[in-house]
């Protein structure tokens, strides 16, 4: 291990020299003495500071990082994407990649696919594992994880998002976090708040009722800052209330700092800032991006005329704007920075490592969601299916390149084709066709797959090539589903169509009629429309899965891994059955209003009995599992008290498997309207032919709150409530009536 130096590296070492020789510690000042409590130590460097070093704290000083205090030793800070992986090094001032050789890293599976798992182990095994990259990349800000709720299919950047339940977000974003944070490293939790679009997202301005606001999309955040302890949180493009998130009083200072003691640091989103009156006194804490090319259109911008620089400098001066909000600001960026850059307690990270691939890997294999089944047409027994096709250009067609900030430069990415070979190696011949040719581009931010995807044939040669092919095979995988451009599964745009794009529809109801052994894998990170779906025996949603997508795909498939994921959103039948689209209230214009409140997802489908393609929650298993005796251990609870619901899960098939047992609630009798249940409880059980375990879930009353947005709080009412147990939020295994007192 080589552990590099910087100028930072440096200052570091020689302020823990200081103290790890045994050198006398009074020498060091306090700011810098790791044995005085943070506040203490904020405040010493605080009182040491002249205006010019505060300013220049609190924006940034390139594309990526923003300026210490060299005269004090404190070191510059270095933010980099992303939530699933560390971006490559780029040029000081550029989105394009720098070309440095050394900083190729392992991709992790998208967020959705570690929500799918439904296990916070996994969560905190990413945490972990992405902080150990980013530790050893010397970054002390990693621009993750992104929790926007799933509120319309159509969102570019659903993919890097955890579903469409708060409370399901809000479970699987704290391990991620304080594992992350362990390596010194601090996430930076976003798009605070309300960004469930791409298109416009810059002028959108969001309107929204408080009860959805506080009861689906803050709770991830919550949790996030009071459970996670978040040292950062970036805020959104889009507008609330016709103010700026990155500089938003209600969101930053009114709830975010003052409601839920946030002690982080508030950084824009990167050209999210544009006004130095709103940013000084609305709750910005740090300004990057403003003016760059790319992403905000404007001339090279010198960093000294961002709107928190010279402007708000000289509006100091004069007196025009307070110093205490600049000194509120460098209290919690001084804190920021000596959680991380100054804090020498921290490990030296890893990259690459066997480890980190093997974390990737059991996180896809956990999250791959088997939809659909018939026939057992998964797993592909290799002793007797002897020639296996593989047709479709997500088999062969990287996915860690592309999709906005989140691409990444991956040391190798497993691919579908590579993953089925490998596996299928010495025990079954595999052949490929392309079936489709969607997108061929292989370049962005000058990262280049290296990939040679262009094809000659037509169209429909293509499909009469696999067909071909089909007729011949004793099992078929067709790879498809959405792709990392632009109108895909990709920021800065949203789709166009809820159906799979290219000629994909086409080939799949060829390649059913061709052969019956069909298993359809879906690379995406939204929903799709499946109008073929009843031709085809077997679905699995297999996500974007990183450096090791080939491999966990090749383990489900081959069933050296049971698929245990569960979806974290709901596939509707058809783009209307999706609340947004069906109150036309998914609008690309510079106002949309989220009409169906809080009634997003399942908890839109329930209301309104409309049945879901896929419901949330849904996962099929190599195995089957039973449910019985639900029950409660009272009656009723009082609104202090605790009520426990337990039911007994066995696995009733002939194989090991992983069952995520779930718990929803409903409450009968409310003044408001309420939706049918929401999830408020879940465990994953790993269990063994035969073998049964009993499942408790403790419903705390919290648990059976909504939000009065008309008395502005959080309040329960007495009366009866039911708890829904099951292995979908559509398939109830067994339901137990309580009261609250
Ligand atoms: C992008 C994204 C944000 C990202 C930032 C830096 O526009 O919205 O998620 O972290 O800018 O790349």
């Amino acid at each position: 291990m080589t552990l590099k130096t910087s100028l930072k590296g440096v200052a570091v070492l020689c302020a823990a020299t200081a103290v790890s020789c045994g050198g006398p510690k009074s020498d060091l000042p306090v700011y810098m003495d790791e044995s005085k409590p943070l506040d203490e130590r904020v405040e010493d460097a605080l009182g040491r500071l002249t205006l010019e070093e505060k300013v220049a704290l609190i924006h940034a000083q390139s594309k990526f990082s923003s300026r210490g205090v060299p005269r004090l030793g404190i070191p510059d800070l270095w933010t980099d994407d992303g939530p699933h992986g560390v971006r490559p090094e780029v040029l000081w001032d550029e989105w394009n990649q720098a070309g440095w050789t050394n900083d190729s890293c392992t991709a992790f599976p998208a967020l959705t696919c570690l929500a799918a798992t439904w296990n916070p182990e996994m969560s905190a095994l990413y945490g972990k594992s992405l902080g150990e990259e980013a530790r050893y990349r010397e970054k002390d800000v990693i621009l993750g994880p992104g929790i926007n709720i799933y509120r319309t299919p159509l969102n570019g950047r659903n993919f890097e998002y955890m579903g469409e339940d708060p409370y399901l977000t809000s479970k699987m974003v704290v391990p991620y976090i304080r594992n992350l944070q362990k390596n010194g490293v601090a996430a930076c939790v976003k798009h605070f708040a309300l960004n469930n679009q791409e298109a416009h997202r810059h002028t959108v301005n969001v309107t929204v009722d408080d009860r959805a606001l506080r009861e689906i999309y803050l709770p991830g955040f919550k949790a996030a800052v009071q459970e996670g302890g978040a040292w950062s949180i970036m805020g959104a493009y889009n507008l609330y209330k016709g103010q700026h998130c990155c500089h938003n009083e209600y969101l930053l200072n009114d709830i975010l700092k003052d409601e839920w003691g946030f002690d982080g640091a508030v950084i824009s989103d990167w050209g999210g800032t544009y006004d130095t009156d709103q940013a000084a006194m609305n709750g910005l804490d740090m300004e990057f991006g403003t003016g760059t090319d790319g992403l905000t259109v404007s001339a090279k911008n010198a960093y000294d005329k961002y709107y928190m620089a010279l402007p708000y400098l000289e509006k100091l001066r004069s007196g025009e704007l307070p110093v205490a909000q600049l000194d509120d600001k460098v209290r919690r960026v001084l804190k920021l920075n000596f959680r991380t850059a100054m804090n020498t307690h921290k490990p030296f990270g890893s990259m690459n490592s066997p480890e980190h691939l093997a974390a990737a890997r059991q996180i896809g294999g956990e999250g791959i969601v088997l939809l659909k089944n018939d026939n057992s047409v998964l797993p592909i027994d290799l002793d007797s299916a002897k020639k296996i096709l593989v047709v479709g250009e997500n088999a062969i067609k990287m996915m860690t390149v592309g999709g906005g900030s989140s691409s990444l430069k991956v040391q190798h990415e497993v691919l579908p084709l590579e993953g089925i070979k490998t596996a299928a190696e010495g025990k079954a011949e595999v052949i490929y066709e392309r079936g489709y040719v969607g997108d061929v581009s292989t370049v962005f931010d000058a990262v280049d797959s290296g990939q040679d995807l262009s094809e000659s044939r037509s169209e429909s040669r293509l499909i009469s090539d696999a067909v071909k092919a089909a007729k011949e095979a004793d099992a078929v995988i067709f790879v498809g589903g959405l792709n990392k451009s632009t109108n895909q599964d990709c920021e800065g745009d949203d789709r166009r169509q809820y159906g799979l794009p290219y000629a994909q529809d086409k080939v799949i109801e060829a390649l059913a009629e061709a052969n019956s052994n069909l298993a359809v894998l879906l690379v995406s990170g939204n929903a799709v429309e499946m109008p073929w779906i009843d031709k085809v025996p077997a679905v699995a949603q297999v996500w974007f899965l990183g450096s090791q997508a080939g491999n966990a795909i090749a383990d489900v498939v081959f069933g050296k891994v049971n698929p245990s994921g569960k979806l974290p959103f709901s596939f509707p039948v058809k783009l209307e059955d999706s609340a947004p689209h069906a109150l036309g209230a998914y609008d690309v214009a510079d106002e949309t209003e989220y009409k169906e409140s809080i009634f997003v997802g399942y908890r839109w489908h329930d209301t309104r009995n409309i049945a879901p393609l896929f419901a949330f929650g849904h996962g099929l298993s190599y195995t089957t599992f039973g449910y019985s005796n639900v029950r409660a251990d009272k009656s009723s609870m009082s609104s202090d008290g605790i009520l426990k619901v337990s039911v007994d899960v066995t696995n009733t098939g002939s194989r090991q498997g992983k069952e995520v047992v779930q718990m929803y609630i409903g409450d009968e009798e409310s003044s408001l309207p309420r939706p049918v249940k929401e999830l408020k409880g879940f465990r994953k059980v790993d269990l063994a032919p035969g073998e049964t375990a009993t499942v408790t879930f403790e419903v705390e009353p919290e648990m059976l709150q909504f939000y009065d947005d008309v008395e502005g709080c959080w309040k329960s009412e007495p009366g009866k409530f039911t708890a829904y147990v099951g292995a979908a939020s559509d398939d109830i295994r067994g339901t137990v009536e309580f009261e609250l007192k």
